[in-house]
């Protein structure tokens, strides 16, 4: 039996961990906020706090790079060959069973603070299509309805969320009828936290009564599919394979029947996109081989020799920038939550909100804590790997102008909308920097540009400086 929780044996052990402050104001707090934050504190698992202040709060994480350290192998985007050929067509064959059975879900992380972003409220509710201004989530879910209606089934759509933004997230898909989805095929969970430290490894105190804590970074969506009963919830409906992908990704291809197919064929348990780099030192993750598992070394981990490295053909030797879709087998989420399993941490430096030590509340530099998706893969037993064209899938919106912006988000959503169409057959008026025209095609006109071919009828004429919205 668990001993009694008293105000002396909880002092007693933060002091043994040196974390006595967080009891700094136990003479200000009512009943119900001591009860509140002693509980808090009895659900800190301390020695392993010790730990992560060693490990990764006080230095950073030490990268190990073994000396089995190679370029991950991968499939191009189109096959090589016959023998590829015959395999591409099984899996997209594959694929489009697998979705047509309702094994296939859609799963979003949507968690994140969009700091960078700084817009009021999930990310996933900003105003982002270049005619419409249909907003992410809006996007998303008419993705799912059109999948659905194309494979007459029903694909279910997985949320992560966190306790920042979880209420008004749910709030905003119920206000918005979820879109014209079945409400019971939206499933909507919160990811866990991580405590918030100063550079000296306290933990920090969000008030005199509360613990500063943040969201435990995407790697948490692993434990928290677990958790929230996801994972379960999948089971029931026989999903068997999660379509990942984050919240600020506009130009995400949901259901994609040949990245599906490969993941089977291939017997992995995690597989991942991957674009070519557009140069040695760009800002994405490296896939690898370390001991000959796939693993994504963050660029500023990679050393700049590996990183400049060429082959003969001058292609950069590790090429491959990780964009964060994956397909995750729910066995593989099942097997790591039955065995427990720890992702790594990694350090961020942050405006967090804390009190100082004489009570009030104050906002700097201070430290949080979080894992992230891609280091489960050396975990899997098998992965696999699958290039695809950036400008066909990857438009992260992480700032309002600049890079990664709002701004080049629309600019490539209406580029692929007129690729597609120029490839149907439409004509689309041309600048030399571009389209001369705003255009926005919903995921219910098409999916892919093949869906355009027999839409060419209901395609208008397009006139320099129109905005057409194909629906
Ligand atoms: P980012 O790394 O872009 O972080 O998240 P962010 O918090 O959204 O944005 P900044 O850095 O504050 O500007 C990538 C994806 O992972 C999700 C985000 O919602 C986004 O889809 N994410 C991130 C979570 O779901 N939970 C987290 O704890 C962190």
């Amino acid at each position: 039996m668990n001993a009694r929780i008293t105000l002396e044996n909880t002092e007693e052990l933060l002091q043994k961990h040196g974390q006595g402050h967080l009891l700094a104001f136990w003479g200000q707090l009512d009943a119900g906020q001591k009860q509140c934050l002693l509980s808090q504190i009895r659900s800190l698992d301390l020695p392993k706090i010790d730990q992560w202040v060693a490990n990764y709060v006080k230095k950073a994480a030490p990268v190990e790079i073994s000396h089995d350290f190679t370029a991950a192998e991968s499939y191009r985007p189109h096959p090589i060959g016959a023998e590829q050929q015959s395999k591409y067509a099984k899996a997209v064959e594959l694929g489009k069973e697998l979705i047509s059975a309702g094994k296939v879900g859609a799963f979003v992380v949507a968690g994140g603070q969009g700091t960078r972003l700084g817009f009021d409220g999930p990310k996933g509710n900003f105003p982002i299509s270049p005619v419409k201004n249909r907003t992410f989530f809006q996007i998303f879910a008419d993705s799912i309805a059109a999948v659905s209606q194309k494979y007459q089934t029903v694909c279910p759509w997985y949320i992560m969320t966190s306790r920042l933004n979880h209420g008004e997230t749910v709030e905003i898909l119920r206000s918005n009828g979820y879109y014209g989805l079945d409400e019971k095929s939206v499933f909507v969970f919160q990811q866990g936290t991580l405590p918030n430290f100063g550079p000296d490894g306290r933990i920090l105190l969000a008030d005199k009564a509360n613990i500063a804590r943040s969201p435990d970074g995407h790697g948490g969506s692993l434990k928290a599919l677990h958790q929230s009963g996801a994972l379960e919830d999948m089971k029931k409906r026989g999903v068997e394979y999660l379509s990942y992908f984050q919240v600020d990704n506009a130009l995400i291809n949901i259901f994609d029947p040949l990245f599906v197919g490969l993941h089977v064929l291939d017997n992995a348990e995690m597989s991942s996109k991957a674009v070519v780099k557009t140069g040695p030192q760009e800002k994405v993750g490296n896939f690898c081989l370390v001991d000959g598992k796939v693993t994504v070394i963050e660029y500023s981990d990679l050393p700049d020799e590996l990183a400049e490295k060429r082959r003969s053909d001058g292609s950069l030797a590790f090429q491959l920038g990780s964009i964060a879709i994956h397909i995750i087998s729910r066995s593989f989420v099942e097997k790591l939550n039955s065995k427990g399993f720890a992702l790594p941490l990694h350090k961020a430096v942050k405006k967090i909100p804390h009190v100082d030590e004489q009570g009030n509340t104050v906002e700097s530099d201070r430290i949080k804590l979080e894992s992230f998706v891609f280091d489960a893969l050396p975990l899997a037993s098998n992965s696999m790997i699958l290039q695809t064209l950036r400008n066909e899938e990857f438009a992260p919106t992480k700032n309002a102008t600049g890079v990664d912006s709002v701004e080049t988000t629309r600019q490539m959503m209406v580029a692929r909308a007129a690729d597609w169409l120029e490839w149907a057959g439409a004509a689309v008026p041309r600048k030399p920097d571009g389209s001369d025209c705003l255009l926005e095609i919903a995921p219910s006109f098409a999916l892919e540009k093949e869906d355009l071919k027999e839409k060419l009828g209901d395609v208008p004429q397009i006139k320099p400086g129109d905005s057409i919205y194909l629906a």
